[in-house]
């Protein structure tokens, strides 16, 4: 009885082409049209002009080749990344960067995430930041000046395509670009990149109190040099002086631009949050942030060694500062 179907092709295509469209309309066009779907993005703006070209420069480098710019709404891909990507944010992307290859990681979460400083050294020698990375270096890109006419009649064409008031370039803004060259450029771009989305807070509160359960132990010291060399000194420098000017010094007695230390708790939740958890502790830093969050690529105990090795390099250099101080101050300026 049940078998008859199969030998009425008209029939049969007619029910599989319904069987599918109710399928289709469940999984697609129904959430299309629920308005959480379409979450607002209050923050999104356009590109400036140094941006867009920036986006060109991306383009042109076929950077897509191996970085995509979509984070996929899956567990690992937004513990690793961040926020999935929302519709809204490639409102004035044309055309899409979104990409199918990752050499590389998902760049949509980018912006923000660290500080200009370091995209230029990354963007110049990629392995002096990642050494085993095969990203190619653009340093050539520090050479090249931007051209604004070019940059103006692309930026025209693009905002022709959407209502007036949201691309606001002024006369000035173009006339700007010609002091300025294309890793500039690229940079601004890079750090436009998934600005519409509220950055991920810190996971759980911060606990000032909370002490480092490791102490001073000499093995975990050793751990967290070995930490801190592979994951910190490329920003902080190779001894947390912040040599590098990407990174404040560790081992004063400024954090996060106010004097004054704060307890292990406080370093915990920064390097856990990474700048994002600075609101929690009441402290401003720089303004654009830029100091990663450790919270889903170090493990606790790593992140505890690291601090062991902070604290202990403070008290060594403590131990040091006033031996200094003295000899600067010897009668006759003999040193
Ligand atoms: C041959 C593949 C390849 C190409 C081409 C390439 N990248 Fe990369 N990129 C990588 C790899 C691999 C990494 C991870 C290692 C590292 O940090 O260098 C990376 C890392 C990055 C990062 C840091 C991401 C993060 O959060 O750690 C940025 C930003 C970036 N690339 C931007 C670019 C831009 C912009 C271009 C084009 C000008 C580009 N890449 C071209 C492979 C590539
Ligand atoms: C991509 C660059 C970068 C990396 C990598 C990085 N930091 Fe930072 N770090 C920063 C920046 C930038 C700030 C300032 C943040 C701010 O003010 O918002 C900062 C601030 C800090 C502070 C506050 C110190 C102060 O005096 O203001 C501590 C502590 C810290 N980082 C520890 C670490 C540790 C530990 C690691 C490695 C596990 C690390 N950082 C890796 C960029 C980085």
């Amino acid at each position: 009885m049940a078998g008859d179907i199969y030998r009425k092709p008209v029939s049969f295509a007619l029910m599989a082409a319904v069987t599918v469209l109710v399928g289709s309309i469940v999984t697609m066009a129904y959430p299309m049209f629920r308005a959480e779907m379409h979450e607002k993005l209050e923050k999104l703006r356009a590109f400036t002009p140094l941006e867009l070209a920036g986006r060109d420069v991306y383009q042109r480098e076929g950077c897509m080749g191996c970085h995509t710019q979509t984070v996929r709404p899956l567990r690992s891909e937004v513990l690793r990344y961040g926020d999935y990507s929302k519709a809204g944010e490639f409102y004035f992307d044309r055309p899409f960067l979104w990409g199918s290859k990752r050499t590389g990681p998902d760049l949509a979460r980018e912006g923000g995430k660290r500080p200009d400083a370091w995209h230029a050294r990354h963007y110049a020698d990629p392995q002096a930041v990642t050494p085993r990375s095969n990203m190619p270096r653009y340093a050539f890109l520090a050479q090249a000046r931007l051209d604004p006419s070019e940059a103006r009649a692309h930026y025209r064409v693009l905002a022709s395509l959407s209502p007036k008031g949201q691309w606001t370039a002024t006369d000035a803004d173009f006339a700007a670009l010609s002091q300025k060259t294309e890793m500039d450029a690229l940079i601004a771009y890079t750090q436009w990149l998934g600005h519409a989305v509220q950055r991920r807070q810190a996971a759980g509160g911060v606990d000032l109190a909370l002490a480092n359960p490791l102490g001073d132990s000499p093995r975990a010291v050793a751990r967290g040099a070995k930490v801190f060399e592979e994951n910190c000194a490329v920003c902080h420098g190779a001894e947390g002086h912040g040599e590098t000017q990407i990174a404040p010094n560790l081992m004063d007695d400024t954090f996060l631009g106010v004097k004054g230390d704060m307890p292990d708790g406080a370093y915990f939740a920064l390097v856990t949050g990474g700048s994002d958890a600075k609101a929690a502790l009441g402290r401003p830093g720089l303004p654009d942030g830029g100091m990663t969050a450790f919270g889903g690529q170090l493990s606790n105990d790593d992140i505890w060694a690291v601090i062991s090795w902070i604290r202990a390099q403070q008290a060594h250099e403590r131990k040091e500062a006033p031996a200094l101080e003295q000899t600067e101050h010897l009668p006759g300026g003999k040193h």
